[in-house]
């Protein structure tokens, strides 16, 4: 250990992280430099994707997978932030020492109760402070240039910079509007904001299944990445369970009463994602040529897409 840590801090400097104080991480952990906000590009660290450093104190990425929460508590962090409808793991980051806040937005921007709470979060809660979203690129970016805004820690300039290495994608205007019209709050604000900072929030049905969607999908990607084979890094994986997943999730969802009250558009474009689910599961289970595949599953992807564009975005 006593070896170990110049050492660390040696790579440290020679990445151009900020090191992370020794004392921040629980004792059975080894210290970990946390990413500096001089990085010009995104990091990949054990269990996260995507890490960009917001300000000293705050972190964006992607939700924590195997030994991800390993990685934050080892990084120092003490609560997480998850703006994603997934339903994170709280009692894993406790064992760890960390505190979950579960608060969900949207793609389309966040309201100014929302961006409020989110800042109040930030600043009575003990830091440092790592924000995610599924994978880190676009929400976790918004609410991060946010919640610095809304406090003073970041300046527009800064924000949008730093959601430019995140990668948030310029379609997203409603996220960008998080860097560029955010004001600062006054204390009184603050104060006046929820702090209920809930450990887990109650996704409706039609963000739930759309987060399960999401996985399935993420799993049919890898399969395709394994030549439609169980893929070496999950071998736990059943490729033609997760491509019915997809169906089965869509099938539910038009069934479901928020879905039908959106209305005939929104519900025939749910029928259209579903029948390009259906025809890349047949393909799946006739063995289909890989190109046919893979000509089905992008007809799937930009399905969900234009479904987001003209309902979600
Ligand atoms: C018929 C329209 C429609 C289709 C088709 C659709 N979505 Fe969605 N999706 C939505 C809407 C609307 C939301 C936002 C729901 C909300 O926040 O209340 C959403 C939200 C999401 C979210 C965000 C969940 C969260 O964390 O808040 C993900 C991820 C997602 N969709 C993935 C997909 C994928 C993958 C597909 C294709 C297989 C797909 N969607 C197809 C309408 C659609």
């Amino acid at each position: 250990m006593r070896l170990l840590l110049p050492a660390l801090a040696l790579f440290a400097l020679a990445l151009g992280f900020s090191c992370a104080s020794t004392s921040d991480a629980p004792p059975h952990l080894d210290p970990l430099p946390r990413p500096a906000v001089s990085e010009a590009k995104a990091v990949d660290l054990p269990g996260l994707h995507n890490v960009v450093a917001y300000t000293d104190s705050m972190m964006s990425g992607s939700q924590p997978e195997h030994g991800g929460l390993e990685t934050l508590a080892a990084m120092g962090i003490k609560t997480i932030i998850s703006v994603d409808g997934a339903q994170p793991e709280v009692e894993a980051a406790q064992r760890l020492g960390m505190r979950y806040v579960h608060l969900p937005i949207g793609y389309d921007g966040i309201d100014d109760a929302r961006k409020l709470e989110l800042a109040r979060v930030v600043r009575d809660l003990p830091g440092p402070i790592y924000v995610h979203c599924h994978h880190g690129k676009h929400r976790s970016a918004g609410a991060a240039a946010a919640i610095g805004l809304s406090l003073g820690t970041l300046d527009t300039t800064t924000a949008a910079a730093r959601m430019k290495v995140s990668g948030t994608a310029p379609d997203y205007k409603g996220l960008w509007a998080c860097a560029s019209d955010t004001k600062p709050a006054s204390q009184a604000q603050l104060d006046a904001a929820s702090s209920a900072f809930p450990a887990r929030w109650k996704s409706t049905g039609l963000v739930q299944l759309m987060v399960d969607i999401d996985y399935a999908l993420e799993n049919v990607k890898a399969v395709e990445k394994a030549q439609w084979g169980v893929p070496k890094e999950h071998p736990d994986l059943v490729p033609a369970a997760e491509v019915g997943r997809i169906s089965h999730y869509l099938r539910e969802l038009e069934d479901d009463s928020e879905v039908k009250a959106k209305g005939e558009d929104f519900l025939e474009a749910m029928r259209a994602t579903r029948a390009a689910a259906d025809k890349l599961e047949k393909a799946f289970l006739d063995q289909a040529a890989p190109d046919v595949l893979a000509a089905d599953m992008k007809k799937l992807t930009s399905s969900c897409k234009s479904c987001h564009v003209k309902f979600r975005d």
